[in-house]
């Protein structure tokens, strides 16, 4: 067999040797993230708590899953967290006093559209006890 065609049929045989569900899932959080990481989120926000931002501090926000823990079950938080998301956080108001820096998040918009902040808003809401 021509090397060529023997990568093609590996490569083959590895696709075939994914599991369904599971590929399909980590398929939409790879794509979340690389969405997150693109309108700069990464920045501040990790998934898993406890992690440590590239200069070796704390993240300044808090982590999603922690953001999914907290609001588990509570009416209209959808659109609230889409609204903190494209407008910021209010300084004197935080969700996180005693987690976090105390530090707001600034506003999103205009870097971030409506769409693609509701988009990770829900992937982060449903993200639920760690796996
Ligand atoms: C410059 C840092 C920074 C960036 C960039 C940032 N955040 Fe935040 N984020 C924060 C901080 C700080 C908080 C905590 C606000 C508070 O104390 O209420 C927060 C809170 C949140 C919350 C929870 C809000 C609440 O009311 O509990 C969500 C959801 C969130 N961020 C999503 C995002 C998404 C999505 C992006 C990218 C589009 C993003 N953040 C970018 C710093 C940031």
């Amino acid at each position: 067999m021509p090397r060529a065609a023997f990568f093609t049929a590996l490569m083959a045989l590895a696709a075939t040797a994914a599991p369904g569900a599971h590929a399909a899932s980590s398929d939409a959080d790879t794509a979340m993230l690389a969405l997150a990481q693109r309108h700069g989120c990464t920045a501040c926000h990790q998934v898993e708590p406890g992690g440590q931002a590239s200069d070796g501090l704390a993240p300044l926000g808090p982590a999603w899953r922690d953001v999914s823990l907290k609001y588990t079950g509570e009416r209209s938080v959808e659109d609230r967290l889409v609204a903190t998301v494209l407008g910021g956080s209010r300084p004197h108001l935080s969700h996180w006093k005693g987690e976090r820096s105390g530090a707001s998040m600034p506003a999103q918009q205009p870097s971030i559209s409506p769409e693609d902040a509701r988009a990770l808003v829900r992937w982060i809401l449903a993200l639920g006890p760690r796996p």
